[in-house]
């Protein structure tokens, strides 16, 4: 068992903690309160390679593993978590599945402006009543022979006004219920796709998040992803790999808050002492130092298994629970050790706070991990066995 990152890995961490701490950190407080989109740091995450993190260098990629994938995630996350959501759902989300189980045409035709970052794709499978219940899908792509007929409304699609590709996942064959669903690569500019307002939300409010609408939108047969009738295990597998990214950005928010709150603990002074020297605050950093270790090495691991060619869908659904249970708990605490201070935006940690919530939501919520873990458990599978 080897816990040491290689050179390689630290480079890219370091490049990502550089950039974050330099280039994101200085307005972020400005784009959360005006949701403004950062699109000029898309662009630079693209420069440096993080818009194709994982993919391989012959479709423009990086061709890192999952590991540097998660470090780039976890120091993007301490400061900016719609820069990182917009990294997760790109890589994860679109990216991978093409990639994986896309022909070798499409592969040709849509990676490498998706791995550059010219292009932002985006992942549709949630519905107005379609979220944990993921086999509801009720939009439909209607076989017609040469093509599909494309009809139906997806909701809270993160990048979903900025994206040029999605991957949508939609019912072919109802009777056949999740064995008749299929995913297709669809672009922005065909006839009949529309989006709808960007979303006003909580946390993550510069990154973009809206619905998306196809109204007979003709999706040629070649822009079909898989088998027919393998959309909806391609939508499971595509989620096991995003959940490393989701656990990741959990991991990066809790460390973010953790490292405001230490060093505001040395700085602030009460009863004539600072506050870390009184046993109430000490022993909130001693827990939280705690969880967000144990957090690391799950998300870690579950990189690890994905890039040994593992099982990792356990191991990323233990890792994306645990991590976003943390991710809101120290947040709450690093406000909490902020006083007053911690109630305003100037201190980062509020926003901290408000990001964390949407970790033990989308990509999953806690309740459906729960659901994956408790089947595999009751199944036998234990977390160790490899
Ligand atoms: N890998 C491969 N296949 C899988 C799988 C996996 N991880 N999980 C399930 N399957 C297969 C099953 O084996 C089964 O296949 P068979 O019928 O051939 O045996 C089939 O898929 C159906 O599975 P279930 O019977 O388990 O289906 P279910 O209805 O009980 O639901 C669920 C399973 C785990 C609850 C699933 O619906 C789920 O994960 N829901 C949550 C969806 C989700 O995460 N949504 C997030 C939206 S995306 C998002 O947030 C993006 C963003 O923009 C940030």
């Amino acid at each position: 068992m080897n816990f040491s990152l290689t050179e390689e890995q630290k480079m890219v961490r370091d490049a990502a903690r550089d950039f974050a701490q330099t280039e994101l950190k200085a307005g972020v407080i400005e784009r959360d309160t005006h949701q403004t989109h950062p699109t000029e740091f898309v662009q630079k995450m693209g420069e440096m390679g993080f818009m194709g993190m994982m993919t391989d260098e012959k479709y423009g990629g990086a061709g890192l593993d999952t590991l540097s994938y998660v470090l780039v995630m976890e120091e993007l996350s301490k400061v900016d978590n719609s820069c990182s959501v917009i990294v997760s759902a790109h890589n994860s989300l679109a990216i991978w599945g093409i990639e994986k189980y896309g022909t070798e045409e499409q592969k040709q035709k849509y990676l490498p402006s998706l791995a550059s970052g010219e292009t932002i794709g985006a992942f549709c499978l949630s519905e107005p009543e379609a979220g944990s219940d993921a086999t509801s899908q009720r939009t439909t792509a209607e076989d017609k022979g040469d093509f599909y007929l494309l009809n139906g409304t997806k909701n809270w699609i993160t990048n979903g006004k900025k994206a040029g590709i999605y991957v949508v996942i939609a019912q072919t064959y109802p009777e056949k219920k999740h064995k008749g669903i299929n995913a297709f690569i669809v672009e922005a500019a065909w006839q009949g796709v529309s989006t709808g307002v960007k979303e006003d939300k909580l946390g993550i409010r510069s990154s973009d998040t809206s619905s998306v609408m196809f109204q007979d939108v003709k999706v040629p047969k070649e822009n079909r992803i898989g088998a027919d009738g393998f959309g909806f295990k391609f939508a499971m597998q595509t989620l096991d790999g995003g959940r490393i990214g989701i656990a990741a950005q959990a991991l990066g928010i809790a460390a973010g808050a953790y490292e405001l709150a230490l060093a505001y603990s040395h700085e602030r002074k009460t009863f004539g002492k600072p506050i870390n020297e009184h046993q109430a605050i000490a022993f909130k950093l001693a827990d939280m130092a705690m969880k967000i270790e144990a957090a690391r090495l799950m998300v870690y691991r579950a990189a690890w298994l994905k890039d040994e060619g593992l099982d990792y869908a356990q191991a990323a659904a233990m890792a994306k629970l645990y991590a976003s249970e943390v991710a809101m708990e120290t947040t709450v605490e690093a406000v909490q050790i902020h006083g007053g201070y911690g109630f305003v935006k100037e201190y980062h940690v509020e926003r901290l706070m408000r990001d964390a919530k949407i970790t033990q939501i989308y990509e999953g919520t806690s309740e459906i991990q729960r659901v994956v873990i408790s089947r595999n458990v009751i199944k036998g599978q234990t977390y160790l066995d490899l």
